[in-house]
């Protein structure tokens, strides 16, 4: 084994990767990157997964779950990481789901062909032969309109990250402590923030590190900040190398499409520069000193559907969001502006068509509603009788649009099993043993969810075989057991209590976290 691939493996053996969910690898996710791109992916319900560098496979636990009919495959170097998810699945008892310790260097060339392949955090994190290997794997294993998924830390934005990571690195070489060297990479950091006399510009390109490594575990500081091999690309350059082996790019699948967010003027001067989308791309990943991506590709021969097909497709989506509504001022022609969103993730309405959409999606969160349902809706609101294909059209721009805004979210399938209610409240399998091993909880949409520890201490109970008084109750009697636990006094009373749960659902219903029977 080439050395640094043996010290890859010593690192996450001797200390394990705390995984996660993370919503951008989902296969439904990819499913509508494929569909907004015009290819009619795998459907997801029967798909056959494959995910390279799994840890101990945290992300594909919840899809498992969720997504029976599917199968998943993990592999990944470390043996420590994949006992312990082995471990895992014959706890939680899953069988669509197969975890294997293998180097991606010896992937077997008959292992068949996968409709998603997923590789989060590892393509920067490795040497230039895994890189190409891994994108020979894409190649040669993802089915005709299938997609891979691959994320990597990307330049400009990570020229600005590396300065931070490797004066941590530099304070910390020598010490053979692990633990030890993320406690004085951290402090060099903040002494740095500090007492640095170079300029305030200076101070503030720390304090992003600064900002982001206080966040983050230790385990996490460990690999990602103090791990040994680092190197990020540009993504004209991802795109080159992911050329080589025929497959082509389709989008990212991190929700955000940052060219939206760019003034039109801006967007027009950048684009004249070139017609070419790569280089478009690369000029937005400048403008915004981008620094992750999470890319999808597909074979460059996929099928890309004409556009009345695509039509077909996108017709068969389902859109689902929960954005705050404001109403701030007008626009130019005075028209009341209807705000949905927050921060920087807004948009802003005046006609009532578009306008009722968001709110039915609202009421109806967290289910979402079929986008031919909200084309009926957009006609009977809309004051002009327009042909349906043209109203599907403009509703299509404004979802879309929506969705490059993160406001609201698209999915090939009903969320039928998210719930806002029920008397037997329920969360899944994994949400339940993860509330008793981890701080973060995956919900139904794949995002990984902080819990505090009253929820924590409830989720055990919801499989589905206890009350509501008799979560309420549960409740009290924690609160007399340890009177310093976050609860207010009125749970140490019934109706108190039960008040005090129904608001507890309520937010983790809003989070996605409910499941029906
Ligand atoms: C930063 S972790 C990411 C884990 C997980 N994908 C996540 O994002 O939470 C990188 C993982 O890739 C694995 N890995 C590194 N090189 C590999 C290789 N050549 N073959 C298989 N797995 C590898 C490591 O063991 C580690 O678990």
């Amino acid at each position: 084994m080439d050395p640094i691939n043996q010290n890859i493996k010593a690192d996450y053996d001797a200390i394990e990767y705390p995984g996660m969910a993370f919503a951008q690898t989902h296969p439904d996710r990819l499913a509508v990157l494929g569909v907004l791109a015009g290819i009619s992916a795998p459907p997801v319900d029967r798909c056959r997964v494959l995910e390279v560098g799994c840890g101990i496979g945290a992300n594909l636990f919840p899809m498992a779950e969720q997504i029976p009919g599917a199968t998943f495959l993990g592999i990944d170097l470390s043996p420590r990481q994949i006992a312990r998810g082995n471990e895992i699945v014959a706890e939680l008892g899953f069988k669509n789901i197969e975890l294997r310790c293998q180097d991606l260097m010896d992937f077997p060339a008959d292992a068949g062909q996968f409709d998603y392949i997923i590789a989060h955090g590892l393509y920067a994190w490795v040497p230039g032969a895994v890189k190409s290997k891994l994108l020979e794997i894409c190649r040669r294993h993802l089915s005709a309109n299938g997609l891979a998924f691959i994320s990597y830390s990307v330049l400009p934005g990570a020229y600005s990250t590396m300065i931070g990571r490797e004066l941590m690195r530099y304070r910390a070489r020598g010490i053979a402590d692990d633990q030890q060297r993320v406690q004085v990479g951290k402090e060099i950091l903040d002494f740095v923030v500090e007492n640095t006399p170079y300029t305030e510009e200076y101070r503030q390109l720390l304090q992003e590190t600064q900002k982001r490594v206080h966040e983050m575990s230790w385990r996490h500081i460990r690999h990602d900040e103090l791990g040994a091999y680092s190197e990020p690309h540009y993504f004209r350059q991802f795109v080159a190398e992911a050329g080589r082996f025929n497959l082509a790019y389709v989008g990212d699948s991190d929700l955000t499409d940052l060219s939206l967010r760019v003034p039109e003027n801006t967007r027009q001067i950048l684009y004249s520069l070139s017609s070419d989308p790569i280089d478009r791309e690369q000029y937005i990943d400048f403008l915004f000193n981008r620094r992750f991506r999470c890319s999808v590709l597909r074979q460059r021969e996929a099928l890309t559907d004409s556009a009345q097909s695509a039509q077909k497709l996108r017709s068969l989506l389902w859109v689902a969001g929960n954005p705050p509504e404001s109403q701030t001022g007008t626009d130019p022609a005075g028209r009341p502006l209807c705000e949905f969103g927050t921060g920087a993730d807004k948009v802003a309405l005046v006609d009532t068509p578009p306008i009722e959409i968001l709110r039915a999606l609202r009421r109806a969160w967290p289910r979402g509603l079929p986008f031919e349902q909200l084309v009926d809706l957009a006609i009977a609101k809309s004051p002009v009788a327009h042909p349906r294909p043209m109203v599907a059209n403009a509703i299509w721009q404004v979802i879309a649009f929506c969705f490059g805004m993160r406001v609201v979210e698209l999915c090939t399938r009903d969320r039928n099993n998210i719930v806002a209610d029920g008397a037997f409240p329920k969360v899944t399998k994994i949400a339940r043993w993860q509330a008793t091993h981890e701080a973060v909880v995956a919900n139904l949409r794949h995002i990984g969810v902080n819990v505090n520890d009253l929820v924590r201490c409830l989720l055990p109970l919801m499989d589905g075989s206890h009350s509501r008084p008799e979560l309420a109750a549960a409740m009290t009697a924690a609160k007399k057991r340890d009177p310093s636990i976050e609860l207010p006094a009125e749970v140490l009373n019934p109706e108190g209590a039960q008040r005090y749960l129904d608001n507890v659902l309520r937010t983790m219903a809003e989070n996605s976290l409910l499941v029906g029977e």
